[in-house]
Parts: C-alpha cells; sequence; structure tokens
C-alpha cells in the first residue's frame, strides 16, 4: 500500500508546478507555494498559466482535495514532511546559476522545522548547493538530526512534462541517509511500483505496471551533477548534428538521412539528432554555461561546452543567411513567420531562437506577420505590434501576400498545413525552414522554392542561388 506524504513544493514555474500536480495525481498531499500572489490567485480560481498537456485535467481533478496553492511558505513549510525547492535558477551575468532565490527558501525553512524534514532540490542547481543549504540551514540554528537535504534533479521537457514526470526513464535521487532514501522512496512508490498505472485515470505514456520506471540511488553530489551532465550532452548532441547539418549543405547530403544512420548505433541513439536553428528555452542555454562555470571553478576547463555554445549561436546566424540568400534584399519585405516558441508545443519564448531571428529581420527592415499557436501573448510582451509588426490570428491569414515564410518552432499543427492553401496565400511561394517539418520533394512537387536545415533543395536552382 502506498504512503500518503504531505509534500510543500516551493516555486509554481514549469518544474515546480508539473512536480505539485503529478505529487498529488500520485496519491500524496500537496501545497503548492509561489511568492506571486496573481499566479497564486489564478491556480486556485481554476487557471493555469502555463501551456502543458493533461496538466489541466490533472489539476482540475485534485485541486480543493489534495492539491492547494498559497502564498504562504511558512505555513507550508511547517505542515509538510517533505519540502522540494522548485524556485528559478536563473543565469547571473558571470554565467553561474543565481542561487539566491534558493538561499531565500532554505533560510525560511529553516524557521519552519520542528520536526524530521526532508529538503529536496529539484531545481538545476550547481555541485555543492546540497552542502550550502545544509549550511544555511545549521547557521539558522537547525539541529542536524532534523532533516536531511536530497537532490532529485528533473528531467521533464515543457509542453510534455506531465508526461515525462509520470513516465520517467529512471527517477535519481541523490542521499546521505538511509532515512531520507526511504521517505524518497515512498514518494516515487506510486510509480516504482508500478501501481499507479493501473488506475484508471492513468496518464498515458511508455511506462506500465509491468515496465515502471527504475530509481537511482546516488550520493547528492552526483545527482547534482547528473543533471547538468544529461543537459550539456543533450545540447552536444543538437550541437553537433548542427556541425554536420552545416557540412551537408556544403556537400549536397541530406541530414535526415546521415542522422539515421549514425542514430541507429545504440551507443549513439536516434533521439535529440534534429538539426534546425539550434536550441533554446530556460534550461539548456543556461545549464551549458552553469555547467561549464562549475567545471572553471574546479580547476577543470570544459572547453568542449564553449563549442556547443558557440555552434548554437552561429546557427541562427547560418540561417538568417539562407534567407538573404533565398530574398536578396530584406528591407521592406514582408515576412511571415510560422512559430514563436522556443520549440513546438510550449507557449515559452525564454532564449527562443525564434524570437531573435525575428529581432534580427527587424533591424533588416523587414515588415513581420507572427503566428504561434501558444506564445503570440507571451511575445507581444517583447515584441509588440507596431508598423513592422503584425500578429496574424491564424497561418493563412499570417502568409498574406508575403514574400516568404519562415518556420521557426516544431509545432505539429504546422506540419499539417495545407499546403495549397499557404501557396495561394503567399505573394512568392517561398518557405525558409528552420526546423526541417516538410519533405523537399513535396515542397517541389507542390510548386515551393524551400530551403531547409542541411538537406538539399531537390532542383538545380539551389545550385544557382549557391553561386550569388
Ligand atoms: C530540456 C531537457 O530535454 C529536459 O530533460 C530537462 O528536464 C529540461 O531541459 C530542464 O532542464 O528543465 P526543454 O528545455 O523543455 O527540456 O526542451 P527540449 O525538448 O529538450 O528542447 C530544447 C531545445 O533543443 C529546443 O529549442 C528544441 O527545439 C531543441 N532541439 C531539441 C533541437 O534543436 N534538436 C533536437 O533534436 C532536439
Amino acid at each position: 500500500m502506498n504512503q500518503q506524504i504531505v509534500i510543500a513544493v516551493v516555486g509554481s514555474g514549469y518544474v515546480g508546478l508539473v512536480s505539485a500536480a503529478c505529487f498529488a495525481e500520485m496519491g500524496h498531499r500537496v501545497i503548492c507555494v509561489d511568492n506571486d500572489e496573481e499566479k497564486v490567485r489564478l491556480l486556485n480560481e481554476g487557471g493555469v498559466p502555463i501551456h502543458e498537456e493533461y496538466l489541466p485535467e490533472i489539476l482540475s481533478r485534485h485541486r480543493g482535495g489534495s492539491i492547494e496553492f498559497t502564498t504562504e511558505l511558512h505555513r507550508a513549510t511547517s505542515q509538510a514532511q517533505v519540502i522540494f525547492i522548485a524556485v528559478g535558477t536563473p543565469q547571473s551575468d558571470t554565467g553561474d546559476a543565481d542561487l539566491s532565490y534558493v538561499d531565500a527558501v532554505a533560510s525560511e525553512i529553516a524557521r519552519s522545522i520542528d520536526s524530521y524534514k526532508v529538503i529536496v532540490e529539484k531545481s538545476t542547481v550547481p555541485v555543492y548547493t546540497n552542502e550550502w543549504i545544509t549550511r544555511i540551514l545549521e547557521r539558522n540554528g537547525t539541529q542536524k538530526d532534523t532533516f536531511d537535504v536530497v537532490s532529485n534533479p528533473e528531467f521533464l521537457r515543457e509542453g510534455t512534462g506531465v508526461t515525462d514526470f509520470l513516465h520517467p526513464n529512471r527517477i535519481v535521487i541523490g542521499v546521505e541517509s538511509e532515512r531520507a532514501a526511504r521517505v524518497m522512496r515512498q514518494i516515487y512508490g506510486p510509480l516504482t511500483s508500478g501501481a499507479y498505472y493501473n488506475l484508471p485515470h492513468a496518464v498515458p505514456g511508455s511506462r506500465s505496471a509491468n515496465n515502471p520506471p527504475p530509481l537511482l540511488k546516488m550520493s547528492t553530489k552526483a545527482a547534482e551533477l547528473t543533471k547538468h551532465a544529461t543537459n550539456a550532452f543533450l545540447a552536444m548532441k543538437i550541437s553537433f548534428i548542427n556541425a554536420v547539418a552545416n557540412i551537408c549543405d556544403a556537400a549536397g547530403v541530406n541530414v535526415e538521412e546521415v542522422a539515421e544512420g549514425v542514430g541507429m548505433d545504440e551507443r549513439i541513439g536516434p533521439k535529440f539528432l534534429r538539426a534546425g536553428i539550434g536550441y533554446g528555452g530556460s534550461c539548456f542555454p543556461k545549464d551549458v554555461a552553469a555547467f561549464r562555470w562549475v567545471a572553471e571553478q574546479l580547476g577543470q576547463q570544459f572547453d568542449l561546452l564553449a563549442e556547443v555554445e558557440k555552434i548554437n549561436s552561429q546557427q541562427k546566424k547560418l540561417f538568417f543567411r539562407k534567407i538573404r540568400s533565398a530574398l536578396w534584399t530584406l528591407r521592406g519585405k514582408n515576412i511571415a513567420v510560422l512559430g514563436l516558441a522556443f520549440k513546438g508545443g510550449t507557449d515559452d519564448i525564454r532564449e527562443s531562437p525564434a524570437i531573435d531571428i525575428v529581432n534580427m529581420l527587424l533591424k533588416e527592415g523587414c515588415c513581420v506577420t507572427l503566428y504561434d499557436p501558444a506564445a503570440m501573448e507571451r511575445t507581444k510582451t517583447v515584441i509588440p505590434p507596431g508598423p513592422q509588426v503584425r500578429y496574424a490570428s491564424d497561418m493563412y491569414e499570417m502568409a498574406q501576400d508575403a514574400h516568404a515564410v519562415l518556420i521557426l518552432s516544431d509545432w505539429q499543427e504546422f506540419a499539417a498545413i495545407d499546403l495549397d492553401r499557404l501557396r495561394n496565400a503567399l505573394r512568392h511561394p517561398i518557405v525558409i525552414d528552420g526546423r526541417n517539418l516538410f519533405d523537399p520533394e513535396l515542397m517541389l512537387e507542390k510548386g515551393f522554392t524551400y530551403f531547409s536545415v542541411g538537406r538539399p533543395y531537390p532542383t538545380t536552382s539551389v545550385k544557382a542561388l549557391k553561386t550569388l
């Protein structure tokens, strides 16, 4: 029988809110805390501040029952047996993670410890953070035997966060005491025992009662490093395939054929080998920089990561060169832009390569018409509508009379666009695809001039363009 635990989750961003909702879904009682009063009010009134598949359903199932939202950090941490810290760890000017929120929460937790509690780092943090949290608690008068600090990094992706959380590849827990390990095993028991997957309302995914996820126990420092190393490796895979894509472009080879051939090697694997305009989001850019900083602090040069970052930022510039070579001059051109989020399936525009490319277009004097299924409201706060900037209500309105359309996020619904309608709406049938969503042969058949990343255009026209 799985035991219900009272959990406080501090911070209700993507990781905090998804974790809180999923813990409630797994049968625990959850108090989710955020200092943003507006967000807490919205959550209490039934709203969902982020775009995540299954999140609205799960929240409505448990709101008013096993999950509550509050701004009262002290009350939440006093009532909870386990406190997850899921506050932001933004990048500071020097590249390292700014841990001031973690510090502030740890000091507050110290004031509410009156019985044994487990404090869990869920935010991505540098190695040794658990030791700092321990030190802060002790400095604030907390007795050593009344708490344990655990590292339980999260590997969820935005957009598919709920599925990733409930159907994980692995659950990593970094612990130094058997007492804390027991509590963590109880929390994840519904997943590791497989019991959750038998529930009638279970969110579907790759795990099942017969194939539950493994729980990997290690030291806290190893868990902290596992998170940074995982994100850095995934970012490296993307930069690697992007560098290969640029060679493919020059050699007239399709990078997808190469990626398939390479990815079938079990030692490499097929995922995260999609070439494009580079990685963005609130994790990879920040975590690669933070990991490099951590290495430096420990006296190690991790120059490979500097190269990963360099390739990533070059990728946007190379794509911009493609736009220029397709359109020749840019000033005064109307460019339709499909996709603003840092990837499909999310409304998040943090470090989005799409936003950088739109800003480059505006700087060159283009007029842009923007469309994204979920990220337009957020984009309006950084690129407000004006004489150069219009927002469209659908993909076809966006394309109306444009000199070209750019594809900058990989939303599934973009791949399902009616190509005939798109071609008829455009002034010139030019598509410059930064996410390789379409088959170049099909685009040719449909009458488009089509450019993508690392895939040759199947006519001689591209050769002509290359000589320009
Ligand atoms: C990433 C990791 O995938 C998660 O495992 C991790 O938990 C999370 O960071 C985090 O640290 O919180 P996320 O940032 O949501 O998740 O997005 P990803 O799906 O990993 O995509 C990151 C970027 O890489 C996007 O811009 C995406 O378009 C790009 N990408 C991804 C590629 O360009 N090519 C690929 O093959 C895959």
